[in-house]
C-alpha cells in the first residue's frame, strides 16, 4: 500500500515536533501496513494514537496545522491560478500555481495574516524579495514576484518538481559521501554566488535544498524574510511546538549582530552532518537545549559517528562547523576547492585532519605536500648509496663495539 500524502506530510510533523521518534513513526507505519494486509485500513494518525506515541489532542493539533494560513484566501491571486497546496513549513503555505501572463507552473508561498499584519516584517519581505528576485543562479530556487491580494502577501518563485533533502532523510536515507559531497557542492556555490552579492540566507536547513528528479540541487527561500531576529525567532520557537533549531550558527543563537556569511557555512555544515551520519548535530529534548549545546558542547566528529566516512569528510564538516568564525572556511569558494579535491580523490587543503590515519602516516614517513595542502607525497626512494653508507656506518659501529668488548674480556 502507497503511503499518502497526508499520511507522509502527518510523519514529517510529528518526527518533526518531537512528539514521536523516526523509530515509532516507522513502526506505526509498519502497523499500519500489517493492518491493511488483514483488510483493515487506518490512517497514520490513528495508528500513532492507538499504539500510544501520540494522543488525541495532539494528533487533532497537527491535523489543524494545515489550515494556519487557510486554503482559500490564496485562491484569490490576480495572474495566477492556483492548483494544489504543496506544503507548509512554520511560516506559510506553498501551492503549486499557474502563472497566467507566461503560462507556466510556479510555486507560491503564501504568508499567514499573523505575519501580514506585521508591517515591519512586511516591509522587510518586500524588499529582500525584489533584491532576490535579482539572483540568478541554478542551485538557487529562483525568485520571480512578490506581492499582496485580499490582506495576505505571497512571495512568487521557480516551482522545483522534487523533493527536499529534509524528505529524504526523513524516510531514513544516510547518503553517501559522494552523494552528500555532490549536493553540498552545489550548495556551496549557490551560497558564493549569494554572499558575493550581499545576501546571507540564514536559515540554510535540509527543508530548505530542493533536489530535482535530476539530483540538481537548488537552494529555497533565498532572502525571505524572517519574523524576527535569529535570536528571537530561535528564542520563540522554543516556546512553541514547532522548529527546532538544529543547524543554528552560535553567533545567530547568540543574537550577534554582525552575522555574516559564516553563518551559512555553520548551517551547510550542520546540514552535511545530518546527511552523512543520519543524526543531527546537536540533539535535545528542548530547542534550548540544543542551542546551549551549539553554543557549548563539542561536536561528535562525524566519521565517529559513520565510520564509513573519510577523514577528509569528517575535517571538512568539523570546520564547518567550528563554533569560531574565524575558524571555519573563510568562504564559500575554500569549502568548493575543498570539495572538488575530495571528488577527485585528493585530501582537503583547508580542512586539517589530525586523525590516526594521518599520525601512522607520519609515522610512516608520508609526507605532506611542500605547499602544506595535505596531499599525500609517498616517501622518496632512499637513493642505494645512501643505503650502502648507513648500513656501512651501522656495521661500522657493530665493529668497534666487538672489538671493545674483547678488549674488555682480554683483559680481565
Ligand atoms: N519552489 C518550490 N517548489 C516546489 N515545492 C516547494 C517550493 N518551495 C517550497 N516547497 C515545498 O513546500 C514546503 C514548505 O516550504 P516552506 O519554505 O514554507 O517551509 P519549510 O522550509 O519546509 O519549513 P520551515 O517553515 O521550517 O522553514 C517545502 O518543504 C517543500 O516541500
Ligand atoms: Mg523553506
Amino acid at each position: 500500500m502507497a503511503e499518502s500524502p497526508e499520511d507522509t506530510q502527518l510523519s514529517r510533523f510529528v518526527v518533526e515536533r518531537q512528539l514521536a521518534t523516526t523509530q515509532e513513526v516507522r513502526a506505526a507505519s509498519e502497523h499500519q501496513k500489517m493492518l491493511a494486509e488483514g483488510g483493515r485500513e487506518r490512517p497514520l494518525g490513528d495508528v500513532l494514537v492507538d499504539l500510544g506515541f501520540l494522543t488525541r489532542t495532539q494528533l487533532g493539533r497537527l491535523q489543524g496545522v494545515n489550515d494556519d494560513s487557510g486554503g482559500r484566501p490564496a485562491q484569490q491571486i490576480p495572474g495566477y491560478q492556483l492548483q494544489k497546496k504543496i506544503g507548509a513549513g512554520a511560516m506559510a503555505v506553498v501551492y503549486r500555481a499557474r502563472q497566467l501572463s507566461l503560462d507556466r507552473v510556479v510555486a507560491v508561498k503564501v504568508l499567514p495574516k499573523r505575519l501580514s499584519q506585521n508591517q515591519e516584517f512586511v516591509t522587510r519581505f518586500y524588499q529582500e524579495g525584489r533584491a532576490a528576485a535579482r539572483l540568478n543562479h541554478n542551485n538557487i530556487v529562483q525568485a520571480i514576484d512578490v506581492g499582496e491580494a485580499g490582506g495576505y502577501h505571497y512571495f512568487v518563485m521557480e516551482y522545483v518538481d522534487g523533493c527536499t533533502v529534509y524528505d529524504e532523510i526523513a524516510q531514513g536515507k544516510v547518503y553517501t559521501e559522494k552523494e552528500a559531497l555532490e549536493i553540498v557542492r552545489q550548495m556551496a556555490d549557490a551560497l558564493l554566488h549569494a554572499h558575493e552579492r550581499g545576501f546571507i540566507h540564514r536559515d540554510v536547513k535540509p527543508k530548505n535544498i530542493m533536489l530535482t528528479r535530476d539530483r540538481v540541487a537548488k537552494l529555497a527561500d533565498m532572502g525571505l524574510a524572517r519574523e524576527a531576529s535569529d535570536h528571537e525567532a530561535a528564542l520563540a520557537e522554543a516556546g512553541r511546538a514547532y522548529g527546532t533549531p538544529y543547524y543554528i550558527s552560535p553567533e545567530q543563537i547568540r543574537g550577534d549582530v554582525d552575522v555574516d556569511h559564516g553563518a551559512d557555512l555553520y548551517s551547510l555544515g550542520g546540514t552535511f552532518y545530518h546527511m552523512v551520519t543520519g543524526r543531527v548535530p546537536f540533539e535535545g529534548p528542548t530547542p534550548s537545549a540544543v542551542m546551549h549545546k551549539h553554543l557549548k558542547e563539542p561536536l561528535v566528529p562525524p566519521d565517529h559517528v559513520n565510520t564509513k566516512l573519510t577523514a577528509g569528510c569528517g575535517a571538512m564538516i568539523e570546520m564547518l562547523m567550528n563554533k569560531e568564525r574565524d575558524a571555519r572556511y573563510h568562504s564559500a569558494k575554500e569549502l568548493i576547492e575543498d570539495i572538488d579535491r575530495m571528488l577527485a580523490g585528493r585530501r582537503p587543503k583547508y580542512a586539517q585532519q589530525y586523525d590516526a590515519d594521518t599520525i601512522t602516516d607520519l609515522a610512516e614517513g608520508v609526507s605532506v605536500g611542500p605547499d602544506g595542502n595535505g596531499a599525500y607525497y609517498p616517501p622518496a626512494a632512499a637513493p642505494p648509496n645512501t643505503l650502502i653508507v648507513v648500513l656501512a656506518i651501522v656495521s661500522g659501529i657493530s665493529v668497534v663495539m666487538n672489538l671493545i668488548l674483547l678488549i674488555m674480556l682480554a683483559s680481565q
